[in-house]
This record gives structure tokens, sequence and C-alpha cells, in this order.
């Protein structure tokens, strides 16, 4: 089969290449992949994979050979599936434990935004508890975790705080559903009952410093790639500022992700869950995608296959 592989004498540290089709353990079903949605964190490790490795966490496809032990998709289901690497070839293995299905005529190219993305913004959520009618501040809302955790926040019911630097995203965000756009957690008028947390340094210190007694704030990200640097007081747990919480979140420690990618799944296909696509380009043009200085709208670029 044909593969983007590590390939470190590549600018890019990639090449397109012929290899040998991946061999199914007991548990493991094959994947036809047509599309493939990179993340930050696929893009941001390639330079430390050995050669030859094929990278890449998220793809959606068609299932062309169910597991020897029966569990798993069935053969001809539409699924979406995150694995540790194998996502950028033309077929991938997927366990049960971390592949969604899709509706027969879902569009692999929608749901191949699901499984890092849009499945760390639900599960983040979750670790801020029940949010109906409380105000949930999501920091860097223009990531594409952001996208959609300020979705999902709404859709909750809560009252969605989100801050980005890019003035001409703002439209885009309250659209999504968040109710008030700000430039960074320094610029909150009042205090938040929990936040999700894209960016780190010191957007999480001001973050918390706007916490509300007793809430929450999940740390997710580090795309600022800046340092955290907490001032005496700032941990005070004086009047007003008691019981707050600070926690980390990796996606890759969480389990049973199945059911909720499914249902990700379905909400995007059936439009009540905008799948924050900024481009879709055929698979051959993956390095030039993310060409260090190329511009693009905030969301997923998606690479069709075949
Ligand atoms: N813990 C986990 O399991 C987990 C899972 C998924 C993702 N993540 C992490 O979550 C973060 C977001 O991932 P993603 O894929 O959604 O990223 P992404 O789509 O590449 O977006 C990165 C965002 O960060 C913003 N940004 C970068 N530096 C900034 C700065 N100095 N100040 C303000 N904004 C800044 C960018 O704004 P511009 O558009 O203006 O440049 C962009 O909106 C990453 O750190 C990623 O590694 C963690």
């Amino acid at each position: 089969m044909l593969a983007w592989t590590v390939d470190h004498s590549s600018p890019a540290h990639l090449a397109l290449r012929e290899v040998p089709d991946p061999e199914p353990g007991p548990h493991d079903a094959v994947v036809e992949v047509r599309a493939f949605a990179p993340n930050h964190g696929d893009l941001e490790m390639l330079p430390a994979l050995p050669d030859g490795t094929v990278p890449g966490w998220d793809a959606a496809g068609v299932v062309v050979a169910e597991a020897a032990d029966g569990t798993g998709p069935r053969c001809g289901q539409v699924v979406t599936s995150l694995g540790t690497h194998g996502a950028w070839a033309q077929r991938r293995l997927v366990t049960a434990e971390s592949v969604g299905t899709g509706p027969a005529d879902a569009d692999p190219a929608a749901l191949s935004v699901v499984p890092v993305a849009a499945t760390s913004a639900l599960r983040g959520l979750r670790r801020l508890g029940p949010v109906l009618g409380r105000r949930v501040l999501v920091v860097g809302g223009t990531s594409t975790v952001g996208l959609f955790a300020v979705q999902l926040a709404a859709r909750a019911g809560a009252e969605v705080v989100a801050t980005t630097r890019d003035a001409t995203s703002r439209e885009r965000l309250a659209r999504l559903g968040a109710h008030e756009v700000i430039a960074s957690p320094a610029d909150l008028t009042h205090d938040v009952s929990g936040a999700l947390d894209l960016l780190g340094g010191p957007h999480l210190v001001q973050a918390f410093a706007r916490l509300a007694p007793g809430g929450t704030l999940v740390a997710l990200g580090h795309a600022a790639g800046q340092e955290e640097h907490f001032g005496y007081g700032d941990l005070f747990g004086d009047d007003g500022r008691h019981d707050r919480t600070l926690t980390t979140f990796f996606l890759g420690a969480e389990t049973g992700l199945g059911p909720d990618m499914t249902w990700l799944a379905t909400e995007i296909h059936e439009g009540r869950l905008d799948p924050v696509t900024a481009a879709v380009r055929p698979w051959e043009e993956l390095p030039d995608a993310f060409a260090p200085g190329s511009r693009r709208a905030p969301g997923k670029v998606v690479l069709t296959v075949g």
C-alpha cells in the first residue's frame, strides 16, 4: 500500500512511498482509509519519530476485514478511528476500544476530525461536571479542540466565553455558540465556574485567577509554548478563591472512547455539530498543507485518500 512515512532526509520529514500492509493481530480490524486529519501534536512529533514510521492518529474510512476475535466494527461499516500511528496510509488497523461508527452514507472526510479534536473537547469538558446554566471559559477558542469545545459546552447549556487573539474569528466563534468572545482571560468581566485551556502559559495562570470558588480548570493544551508561573498568592484559598481545582488531561489515558466517538460522528453527520473543517485536500498535498508559514483558517485540514 501507499503511505506517508517519516523520512528525515526531506524538509517536511515525510515521503509518500510503498510500504507493506499492516499485519492485523487478533483484536484488529482493517480499515481502508478514505480521509485523515492531522493534529497539532502529530505534526510536532514528526522530527522525533524513527525513519519509516507511518504517522497519524486520526483516520476515517471503511472496514475491509473484521477482527479475528469478533470484536470491533463489521465489514463495510464507515468508521472513524484513533491510533498511536498508522493513519496516513491507504490501510490502518483499528481496535474496538477506539473506533466510532458512522451511518452508512456518512462522509469519511467529515468524520475524520472526530478522534483527537472532538473527543478531547468532549472528555475535557466532562471534567468540569454539569455546566447547565454555568459560565464556562474556553481558552484558545480557535484551536480545533477549542472550536469543538465551544459548540459542545453551548450544547450542554453553558454560558460560553471563548478567547481568541484573532479578531476575524470572533463572529465564527459566536456562530458556533460562544456567548462572549474576548482576547484573553485577563479581559473577563466576571468569574467562571469552569475553564478548558488549550494554550497554557500565562493564559492558564490568568484563567485560574478568574475561577469562581469550587471551579475547575482543565489544562488540556499548551499551544502557546510558554511556561506557567504562579505568583505568590495565586494559589490562595481565602474567601472568594477557595476550593478551586487545576487538573491535567491526556486523551491517551482515556478509555472506552468508542461510544463517544460514535455519538460525535452522528452529530456531525446529522448537522448538529460543525466539523470545523478549514480545508479538504488530496493526501498527496500533505506537506504543502502544513508547510511552515502557510496560513489557513482556524480548524481542521482534512486530506482525502484515493
Ligand atoms: N492533552 C491531550 O490529550 C490533548 C489532546 C488534543 C490536543 N491537545 C493539545 O491542545 C492544544 C490545541 O491543539 P489543537 O490541535 O486544537 O491546536 P491547533 O488547532 O493547532 O490550534 C492552536 C491554537 O493555539 C493558538 N495559539 C498558539 N500560540 C498562541 C499564543 N502564544 N497566544 C494565543 N494563542 C496561541 C493558535 O492561534 P492562531 O490561530 O492565532 O495561531 C491556534 O488557535 C495543543 O497544545 C495540543 O497539543 C492535547
